[in-house]
């Protein structure tokens, strides 16, 4: 059998990076997606990437566009090949009080971290169908499944990425393809370091573990629900978050 692919979208940040190595350790060939303006770093990061012994290529495209998903999917498909794994792992966030939110933060939230999984899910689902094997892997948040302070887009988009696991899940199960929803809690990337100090000590005071999660420990159960042993779990939403909410 050919190596499988798997495209990870946001794939040079902190959890994507994680994701991508581990993908890559696994025996896969792998993408990683990143948005234009970071041309210059996905340049340096797949350089270093390569150099560590990854199998692994880059893939410019702004999930919040369709028209941006169907060109670059249809570059991957031309360069690198069929996609047989799709984490939809690019999200942002622009926290405020609702009473405070504009529009665009509402808007740009969704647009990312929901309506991207659309954008990118549309241009693979078929290849998987005709295959008759896909693993689709939605990364939500605790906050989705809890809400969170400041958060109404962040928490909106990230519960309806569950929704759609669910439904596609239903759809696709018949025809050898996955579809799940990791939910992490506070890890230690970029993201939450952008959270004010005070504020964020207030959060890793409330995780019983006594601690940020790894981007490597989110990576690892990426690994396994892409893997051929995980083939009878469809349709989960799997918590991983230090014990911060239970459900
Ligand atoms: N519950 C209840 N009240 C709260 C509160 C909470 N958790 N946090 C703040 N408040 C209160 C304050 O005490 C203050 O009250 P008073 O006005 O009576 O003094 C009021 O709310 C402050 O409201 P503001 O609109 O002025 O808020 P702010 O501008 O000071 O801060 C915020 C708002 C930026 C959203 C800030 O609360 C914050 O950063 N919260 C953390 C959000 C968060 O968890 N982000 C995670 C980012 S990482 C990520 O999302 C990854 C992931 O998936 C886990
Ligand atoms: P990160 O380091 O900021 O990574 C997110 C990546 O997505 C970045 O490379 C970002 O590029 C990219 N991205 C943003 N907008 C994009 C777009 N329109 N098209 C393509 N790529 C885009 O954050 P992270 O912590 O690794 O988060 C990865 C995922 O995990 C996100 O979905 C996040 O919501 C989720 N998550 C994170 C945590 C956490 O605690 N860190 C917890 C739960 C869930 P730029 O850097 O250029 O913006």
């Amino acid at each position: 059998m050919s190596k499988r692919i798997a495209l990870v979208t946001g794939g040079i940040g902190g959890i994507g990076t994680s994701i991508c190595q581990q993908l890559a350790k696994d025996g896969y060939t792998v993408v990683a997606n990143h948005i234009a303006a970071e041309a210059d770093k996905a340049k340096t990061w797949l350089a270093e990437q390569r150099a560590a012994g990854y199998d692994m290529h880059t893939a410019e495209g702004d999930v919040a566009s369709f028209e941006s998903c169907a060109a670059m999917a249809a570059k991957i498909k031309t360069e690198v090949g069929s996609i047989d794994i799709l984490v939809n792992n690019a999200g942002i966030t622009k926290d405020g009080t609702f009473k405070k939110m504009p529009l665009e933060n509402w808007m740009a939230v969704l647009n990312v971290n929901l309506n991207s999984v659309f954008n990118v899910s549309k241009q693979f689902i078929d290849d998987m169908l005709e295959k008759g094997w896909g693993r689709v892997i939605n990364i939500s948040s605790i906050n989705g499944q809890k809400g969170q302070f400041g958060q109404t887009n962040y928490s909106a988009a990230k519960a309806g990425m569950h929704g759609f696991t669910k439904a596609l899940a239903q759809e696709t199960a018949a025809k050898g393809i996955t579809v799940n929803t990791i939910s992490p809690g506070y890890i230690g990337t970029e993201m939450v370091m952008a959270v004010k100090e005070e504020i964020r000590n207030q959060i890793i005071a409330q995780i019983p573990v006594g601690r940020l999660g790894k981007p490597e420990e989110i990576a690892r159960l990426v690994s396994y629900l892409a893997s051929d042993d995980a083939a009878f779990i469809t349709g989960a939403n799997i918590a991983i978050n230090g014990g911060q909410h239970m459900c």
